[in-house]
């Protein structure tokens, strides 16, 4: 009989990545994809703790299948990913959730199918979480439902140990694969047909470092230059302190890469970058963004930005709208601080009011909207090259991205799903940009 699998998703894209890996064991094990829970053999949660909602959306997700397993007592449930990674989270979810039949850590996905088999042949629950050895997956085929965008992890783990974040805890330190891995799989993709391929790391900048020797990320750029095909190449994400004009250079120079860089500011305060551990002051970020202007003038610049970190006054917080208007985003992530168990910021006295966070989030959330509405509105009946990947059933329209990053919405009799299409934009509404196509 046919064997289903559901997957449910938290965090990162990298976590979106792994989620395929997942899904490549398991049809490598003849399971079959479903979205519906009811006819699922195995339910894995990949689960994420950067901030607390994610860790309680899942929870809450994870709690309401307890009536499901009571009713179809042979159904998998397994749980995994960076929560399962923290001190004493295993121990909780055994306590509270024992319904759960597998627990891995983010660095046993390898192992997923053997911990699955396991299960099934003994019947018994099955824990596996080793520490802080992040493993590359070189032998998981992942099963892609992204077409005509992949994914390619080019790293694992981070070294940097920003005060607020659980990243480094629960990916332990960097690892990088090879220039030659990850060539290849770049290669096969794009001759399957993916158009673009963004490359992962939690810090792209400093891949190759822990290889030591001499590979660096400005040379996989100019290395997958050798690439044959037509493909866009983004990647994600970059430090600003790593980021050097070598790697600006070699951007501007590989055809295929994106004019798009997503450089995460976090804050404006050179008092909260400090106490972030962020290495890099307000000026250096500025410094590094007129590095990508001298080299890259038509780049997109996006981030990442906090509010309410311990200790934020008013002051700091009118020092991170002051660099967010000077630097003029493309479009931003806002997040509110939420302190993590285990990490520096979270022991810090001067906790911010939630009150105050949340006046903080509206504020800047209105500039950024702003910023994007205007960004937006550059392109009024502009002509832009789009790489079509979904259709909208409920509005009838394609869509896609152009090298910005910005999405663009038109009209086709026939599906043009991985397709690069030229638009005419004639309206822009906040982050959506809406066209006619272009014939040749
Ligand atoms: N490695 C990436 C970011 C990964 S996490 C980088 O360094 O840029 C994505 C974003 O989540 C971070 O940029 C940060 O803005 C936010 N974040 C991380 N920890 C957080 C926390 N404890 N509370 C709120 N936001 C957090
Ligand atoms: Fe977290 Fe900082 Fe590492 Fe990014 S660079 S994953 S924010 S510790
Ligand atoms: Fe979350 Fe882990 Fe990614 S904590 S953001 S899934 S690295």
């Amino acid at each position: 009989m046919q064997k289903f699998y559901k997957i449910i998703t938290y965090g990162c894209q990298m976590n979106v990545h792994e989620s395929e890996k997942l899904a490549g064991i398991l049809t490598r094990l003849d399971y079959m994809p479903t979205e519906d829970e009811a006819l699922a053999d195995v339910i894995v949660f990949n689960t994420c703790c950067i901030r607390e909602n994610a860790e309680q959306h899942a929870l809450g997700n994870l709690g309401a299948l307890k009536y499901l397993k009571a009713k179809k007592p042979s159904l998998i449930i397994a749980l995994g990913g960076c929560m399962i990674q923290q001190d004493n989270v295993a121990k909780e979810v055994k306590k509270s959730y024992p319904f759960v039949d597998i627990l891995f850590g983010t660095h046993n996905l390898e192992d997923f199918g053997v911990l699955l088999k396991k299960r099934l042949e003994t019947g018994k629950k099955v824990v596996e979480i080793v520490g802080d050895k992040p493993k590359i997956c070189e032998n998981v085929v992942p099963f892609r439902t992204s077409y005509p965008n992949a994914w390619v992890n080019i790293m694992q783990g981070c070294n940097n140990f920003c005060t607020y974040c659980i990243v480094p805890y629960v990916r332990g330190r960097e690892k990088s694969r090879s220039m030659q891995a990850i060539y290849s799989e770049v290669q096969k993709l794009v001759l399957l047909g993916y158009k673009e391929i963004t490359l992962l790391g939690q810090n792209v900048n400093s891949y190759g470092k822990d290889l030591n020797d001499g590979t660096n990320f400005a040379k996989l750029i100019d290395f997958l230059q050798e690439v044959r095909g037509e493909f866009r190449l983004r990647f994600m994400t970059n430090h600003p302190k790593d980021l050097t004009e070598e790697l600006v250079i070699a951007i501007a120079n590989n055809k295929n890469c994106c004019h798009a860089i997503h450089l995460p500011v976090q804050a404006g305060s050179d008092e909260i970058l400090k106490k972030m551990n962020r290495r890099y002051t307000s000026k250096d970020y500025l410094d590094k963004v007129a590095i990508i202007k001298k080299h890259l003038p038509d780049c997109a610049i996006t981030t990442d930005i906090m509010v309410g970190f311990p200790g934020e006054t008013e002051q700091d917080f009118l020092d991170t709208l002051n660099l967010v208007k000077k630097v003029g985003f493309a479009s931003a992530f806002t997040f509110v601080y939420s302190p993590r168990k285990g990490t520096i910021a979270a022991e810090m006295p001067n906790q911010i009011d939630e009150a105050v966070k949340k006046d903080r989030i509206m504020r800047l959330v209105d500039l950024c909207n702003e910023q994007t509405r205007q960004f937006s509105a550059t392109y009024l009946n502009k002509e832009i090259t789009i790489l079509c990947e979904d259709y909208d059933k409920k509005r009838d329209l394609y869509l896609g991205r152009d090298q910005y990053g910005r999405m663009g919405y038109f009209k086709s009799q026939e599906n043009l799903i991985g397709e690069f299409v030229t638009i005419k934009v004639n309206s822009a509404t906040g982050i959506s940009l809406y066209g006619d196509i272009v014939e040749e």
